[in-house]
């Protein structure tokens, strides 16, 4: 808290130089992911919204694709104050804050209104800022969806996982889970899965639908297994310095369009999970694998002793209202 109120006072102090500035403030949002996400999709609406009511006063600027920064940088480049705003996955905090590991348990959440409830619940909300003394400020959850298993070999149960390396990200709750029913998890960045899956040096990985579309994964993958096993949210983060130097009225005014922007993303990530699942089926590259009530058991049963692993980093109290949140 010390290290917020020492940034606060310092940035406070550059105020007047700022609104002496006439040139339009330069905001950089960096993501990984392609355009025609959920993600992309409301990067471009934040900027189309703060550009059209703040006229000259802000330019935003969007670098989806991971060419501004990758996943392993943007959150220290943040701090740094190189870049303003991203989207990790919230799967990319737990080094900030050890409780966001909640959101990658596996088999928490029964769907996407479970998540969003737990969300919006005052323990969910907590935790958008929870990071501040980190100079991580969180302006809004934004959704992708639940996430399937994508792989070049048939995987309907456990055991047909053991043995094979799984692309995931940097996070330790989801290497327990893969290692859980005995496969290999490699932490990579998103930018290199494509070539990671096309050179055969992993076998699969895990995303929602939008994912495995956009970047094109199914066309290296002959099968996607529909397991929902986990959530694929993300946390849209500004940095502390930045947002808390802002004129207090240009602050309002961005936070109002980041909302309306989160709120459109949400919609579209409703109804592409849908799209992308069957432009996929369509496509004749992949086959989709359902499971069977028995199938899907095994997964749970195999993968769900995982919760207690991080029960104590993560806090049984924020663990309870997550439970809560299915009901
Ligand atoms: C991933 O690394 O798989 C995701 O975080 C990519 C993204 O941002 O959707």
């Amino acid at each position: 808290m010390k290290l917020l109120t020492a940034t606060l006072l310092a940035v406070s102090c550059l105020l007047p130089l700022q609104q002496a500035n006439a040139k339009p403030i330069e905001i950089k949002f960096s993501h990984v992911v392609a355009e025609n996400t959920p993600k992309g999709q409301m990067a471009l609406k934040f900027k189309e919204l703060a550009e059209a009511r703040l006229p000259g006063k802000v330019d935003v600027k969007v670098y989806p694709n991971s060419q501004l920064f990758t996943d392993a940088t943007v959150l220290q480049a943040l701090q740094l104050g190189d870049v303003e705003i991203a989207a990790p996955a919230l799967s990319k905090f737990q080094k900030y804050n050890p409780a966001l590991q909640v959101f990658d348990l596996p088999f928490l959440f029964k769907d996407m209104d479970a998540v969003d409830r737990f969300q919006h619940s005052p323990q969910g909300v907590a935790l958008l800022s929870s990071m501040n003394d980190k100079l991580l400020v969180g302006l809004g959850y934004l959704h992708n969806g639940m996430k399937q298993l994508s792989s070049n070999d048939p995987i309907r149960v456990p055991a047909d996982i053991a043995g094979k390396k799984f692309r995931i990200m940097t996070s330790d709750v989801l290497q327990a889970q893969y290692e859980a029913v005995h496969a290999i998890p490699l932490k990579k960045p998103f930018a290199e899965v494509f070539t990671l899956l096309q050179t055969r040096a992993i076998d699969g990985q895990e995303s929602p639908w939008s994912n495995t579309y956009a970047s094109k994964f199914f066309e290296v993958q002959k099968y996607v297994t529909e397991t929902d096993h986990g959530v694929l949210d993300y946390l849209v983060v500004t940095s502390a310095e930045f947002w808390f130097g802002l004129p207090e009225d240009l602050r309002d005014t961005l936070k109002q369009c980041m909302d309306e922007a989160i709120a459109y993303g949400n919609q579209i990530a409703a109804k592409q999970d849908l799209a992308d699942r069957q432009s996929i089926l369509d496509s004749g590259k992949t086959q989709i694998l359902t499971l069977n009530p028995g199938e899907r058991q095994q997964w749970i049963d195999a993968m769900k002793p995982v919760w207690k692993m991080f029960e104590d980093q993560i806090g049984s109290d924020l663990l309870d209202a997550a439970i809560q949140s299915n009901h």
